[in-house]
């Protein structure tokens, strides 16, 4: 069957894009996950702004799950709950928290981009538009942990190192916070 048949009366999704959609649900759920498990490292080490500000990255990686999940429903499709394993639990240290995370983000930026090259490629306008909201998401988030990870060059890990860039993450954080709240007035 050609793609272009499997767009009915009753979807307006193709097959295809539904299966990078679940893919991304998937990436989402683990996402959460993933920041999950470091928030609970974080805070068991004392780390209480990091351990606050991943507590609240996790929820917002499930909230971009959620808004996934309901677009494909939405369009016909079947959304698919993600099977999660294999989250790390240990960490060596606070910078090893955050250079996973950049990385983490950059994969994850890869993959909304691939999406969106895929939807503008097959002119599903749609989906092009509804990852719209991913990418500058993906922009943002790259940024804030682009200066997360700064900090651990500016201060360094020495002495009281640590604890004022649990302090400072606070305030990155915060600022983060207060700037999307603003947005979504
Ligand atoms: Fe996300
Ligand atoms: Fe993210």
């Amino acid at each position: 069957m050609k793609a272009k048949e499997i767009v009915t009366l009753q979807r307006s999704l193709l097959l295809d894009t539904e299966k990078l959609l679940n893919q991304q649900i998937e990436m989402e759920g683990k996402s959460s996950a993933y920041y999950l498990s470091m928030a609970s490292w974080c805070h068991m080490m004392g780390y209480e702004n990091a351990s606050q500000y991943l507590y609240v990255h996790a929820d917002e990686e499930r909230m971009h799950m959620m808004k996934i999940f309901h677009y494909v429903n939405e369009a016909g499709g079947h959304a698919i709950q993600p099977e999660i394993t294999g989250i790390r639990h240990h960490f060596n240290s606070l910078r090893e928290v955050f250079e996973l995370i950049l990385e983490h983000e950059i994969k994850v930026t890869k993959s909304i981009n691939s999406i969106v090259d895929h939807a503008f490629g097959i002119k599903d306008f749609a989906t092009f538009s509804f990852m719209q909201w991913y990418v500058t998401e993906q922009r943002e988030e790259e940024t804030l942990a682009r200066r997360a990870l700064e900090l651990f060059d500016i201060i360094g890990e020495e002495g009281i190192g640590l604890w004022t860039i649990d302090q400072e993450l606070g305030k990155l954080h915060g600022k983060a916070a207060a700037a999307s709240a603003s947005k979504a007035q």
